[in-house]
């Protein structure tokens, strides 16, 4: 995470009960990574799952647990501690504890700093799937909601007590970027960014062509998320019904060498490439000009490769940051890695397709891999792991100052 991506911002950070409590570790980590300043409230549930002393050693700050505590009180007081605080994000939020800020009770530290302060509050829940789609869950989160409360995710996916479903934490990634987006941290402010997004359809003949399930929908999250995070963007879009996100540029093509050509035309104004679109590889060698009619036996295509994209850009002399997608039924990592380094990319964000997965859906998973790293991102919306993708773009391209000016890999 970028560094001052949310300067000196003073974070009340509430942790309640929950097996998701240890991952609010890595979450203290990020938030001071982006350069928050954290001071962590552990309910009493939580100190049974994750202890103080990490809190302490990550937020270097004292770690607060009851209210009858008389060293921390004869500090910073629990009112001065709700004063203190600029944004309350509690992650994870048990359904207890939605439940009890809902009904404005005030029965430990935690929500009595909730209602003594007016700073806006963020909830990143975690629970078990069937708690999370109780009516009462719901009810208490519309309350909450009403009343001015963002939540957060949460994600989907297996969860610890063996269910499936929707009710897991977001990643810390995910979070942070989803505060700097309510704290208008721009995360590419001044730099340009170029989108493929969508599937390209290859003409047969005037009625049929050759096409993919790409629905559009990642690549349009990617253009969002980094316009959101301060970029200038231009996104070149097969053939999909999307509206186009706020304040992108947009063109729009049909067939893989459509895309190539206005892909080679906007790559020498832009500092990143991201590749979401699911270009054909091959393309009918001729298309037929009249509607090709039945013979009444097989019909053989003879099919012709089309240009890599990606691996075109990858050539440049002087190249944009360059990410891919890896679109994989199986073997996600072995696969992806090796795209990573066949096509020298900066970045590859992987995501299993089939099934019902990858394409056209409103959720995703992504593997991200880069030359000597990777970051699974759980499974949750297209725009939040598009936001977590701009969050690592951001920090390997500030990690290495050589390959954000297009460095050859
Ligand atoms: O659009 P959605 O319905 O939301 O679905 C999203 C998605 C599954 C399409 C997306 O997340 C995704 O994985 N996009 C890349 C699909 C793909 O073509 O993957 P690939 O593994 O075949 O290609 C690897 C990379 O090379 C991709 O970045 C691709 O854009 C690029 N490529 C591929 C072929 C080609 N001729 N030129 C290219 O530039």
């Amino acid at each position: 995470m970028i560094e001052s991506a949310l300067p000196n911002l003073r974070i009340l950070l509430g942790v309640s009960g929950g097996i998701a409590a240890y991952k609010a570790a890595e979450l203290t980590r990020r938030l001071r990574d982006a350069g928050a300043d954290v001071r962590v409230v552990l309910t009493e549930n939580a100190a049974r799952f994750v202890t103080a002393l990490t809190f302490q050693a990550l937020s270097g700050q004292p770690v607060r647990g009851g209210l009858w505590d008389e060293a921390a009180e004869a500090a910073m007081g629990h009112i001065e501690l709700a004063r203190w605080a600029q944004r309350i994000l509690i992650a994870p939020a048990s359904a207890d504890l939605i439940a009890r800020l809902a009904h404005g009770l005030a029965d430990d530290l935690l929500t009595t700093l909730c209602l003594a302060s007016t700073a806006p509050l963020a909830l990143a829940p975690a629970m078990n799937q069937q708690m999370w789609a109780h009516a009462a869950t719901q009810a208490n989160l519309g309350v909450l909601r009403s009343r001015g409360a963002v939540v957060l995710g949460p994600g989907s996916g297996s969860q610890a007590c063996g269910d499936f479903g929707a009710g897991r934490l977001l990643e810390a990634d995910a979070i942070v970027a989803e505060l700097m987006a309510l704290h208008g941290g721009k995360l590419l402010a001044g730099t340009r960014v170029l989108v493929s997004a969508g599937p390209t359809f290859e003409d047969i003949d005037p009625v049929r062509y050759l096409g993919n399930r790409s629905s559009g929908r990642m690549g349009f999250a990617v253009a969002q998320a980094a316009a959101e995070a301060g970029a200038s963007v231009q996104l070149v879009a097969g053939p999909v019904h999307l509206p186009t996100p706020a304040g992108v540029a947009r063109s729009d093509v049909r067939s893989a060498r459509e895309m190539h050509a206005t892909v080679m035309q906007h790559v020498p104004q832009c500092d990143i490439f991201i590749s979401a679109a699911a270009v054909g590889d091959y393309r009918p060698a001729e298309i037929a000009a009249h509607k090709l009619k039945k013979t009444g036996g097989a019909l053989a295509l003879t099919l012709t490769e089309n240009p890599d994209i990606l691996a075109e850009v990858a050539a440049l002399k002087k190249r944009p940051f360059l990410v891919g997608f890896a679109a994989e039924t199986q073997n996600l990592r072995t696969y992806a890695r090796a795209k990573l380094e066949r096509k020298k990319l900066d970045l590859i964000a992987a995501n299993r397709v089939g099934g019902g997965s990858g394409f056209d859906a409103a959720d995703n998973e992504l593997l991200l891999l880069w030359p000597d790293g990777e970051e699974a991102l759980a499974r949750g919306a297209k725009l939040d792991l598009a936001r977590a993708l701009i969050a690592r773009i951001a920090t390997l391209r500030k990690a290495d100052p050589a390959r954000a000016k297009g460095a050859k890999r």
